[in-house]
């Protein structure tokens, strides 16, 4: 008890208050998202995400190897197709977008770990994340196209995939699939608990997905339910996930904490587009510090249990730990 006890004796000094330090940032902890179209040469803003960017394979390879550079050695990717339809047929098209950058990224910088997101959305025409049947996302159909998915990604050499649709069996379906092919190194890192969420608004401007009618509130979780998020959770680790995600976030650090307890597996979290964009935003108009909200927001993350970090302020965190 005071005056015996004072707490901030540990916080006099910075190599004090380095040596308590009970979280720690490193680069390593970071997934860095790109989105990549066919092209050459393309390296185009994304209006709704600040120095974001629309790349093509060269440019990607170009981005990545400056963020490697930095120490980051994780890269997520989503694509841009040329062409939609109703059942989103470009997202296994060996010669689309992701499959093309995988080979490149994999050729260039083979100790680079490549993740690529599985989902239909950027794919089809109504912009959900599955098949579309009188106007209601159908789930065992869409399986079978999300197995096609991955394993097209898996093939062009991506080191582990993300199912981020929220079918129900899909990490099973995608396991099977990589497996019956001889890809049973190919890790899944599975959106377990996805939340339908606003904050996933820039991105949609991104990735040109938002669905046409509707929301997608029948398949994702919703931001009210926790407990639900444990049960998802084990049904995909039951399924063979290798690594759960947590997504958003900022607004689910209590999901990340209650998951990484119950557990003790891979935790992920998905520092999502509109949680970048709000920072950035805020530090534009000078009403925050950028760096240092940056680095405490991943802090947080980390600290609420996520050792996996996807984020878009991945190469200037890792810049930042330097
Ligand atoms: C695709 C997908 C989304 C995100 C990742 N994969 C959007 C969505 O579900 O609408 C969001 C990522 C972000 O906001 O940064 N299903």
């Amino acid at each position: 008890m005071f005056p015996v006890t004072r707490p901030r004796r540990l916080r006099r000094s910075a190599a004090l208050r380095d040596m308590v330090r009970e979280t720690r940032l490193a680069p390593t902890d970071f997934v860095y998202p790109f989105f990549v179209r066919n092209g050459k040469g393309v390296r185009s803003e994304i209006g709704a995400m600040p120095e974001q960017f629309h790349l093509s394979p060269d440019t990607l390879v170009e981005e990545a190897g400056a963020a490697i550079e930095d120490g980051v050695r994780a890269f997520l990717l989503f694509g841009i197709p040329d062409k939609k339809d109703e059942r989103g047929s470009e997202a296994w098209d060996d010669g689309a977008a992701v499959q093309t950058s995988v080979r490149e990224l994999k050729r260039t910088f083979p100790e680079a770990l490549v993740i690529t997101d599985i989902c239909l959305c950027e794919y089809t025409s109504h912009g959900h994340c599955g098949v579309v049947h009188d106007r209601k996302v159908l789930n065992d159909p869409t399986l079978e196209l999300l197995a096609k998915t991955a394993l097209s990604h898996a093939k062009a050499g991506a080191d582990l995939v993300a199912p981020s649709d929220m079918m129900d069996g899909r990490v099973g379906a995608i396991r099977t699939a990589l497996d019956g092919e001889g890809f049973e190194d190919v890790a899944i890192l599975s959106y377990a608990a996805k939340y339908a969420s606003a904050f996933y608004g820039p991105f949609r401007e991104a990735a040109g997905s938002a669905p046409q009618f509707g929301d997608r509130r029948s398949y994702q979780m919703d931001p009210g339910n926790a407990d639900e998020a444990l049960r998802e959770v084990a049904l995909d680790l039951d399924e063979g996930a290798d690594i759960v995600m947590v997504k958003p976030a900022l607004a689910y650090l209590d999901v990340v904490r209650r998951v990484k307890e119950a557990f003790g597996v891979p935790v992920a979290a998905y520092n999502v587009s509109g949680e970048y964009s709000m920072l950035l935003a805020a530090a534009q108009r000078g009403w925050i510090d950028r760096e240092r909200a940056i680095l405490e927001t991943l802090t947080a993350i980390k600290r609420a249990g996520a050792s996996i970090i996807l984020t878009y302020h991945a190469r200037e965190a890792a810049r930042l730990l330097r």
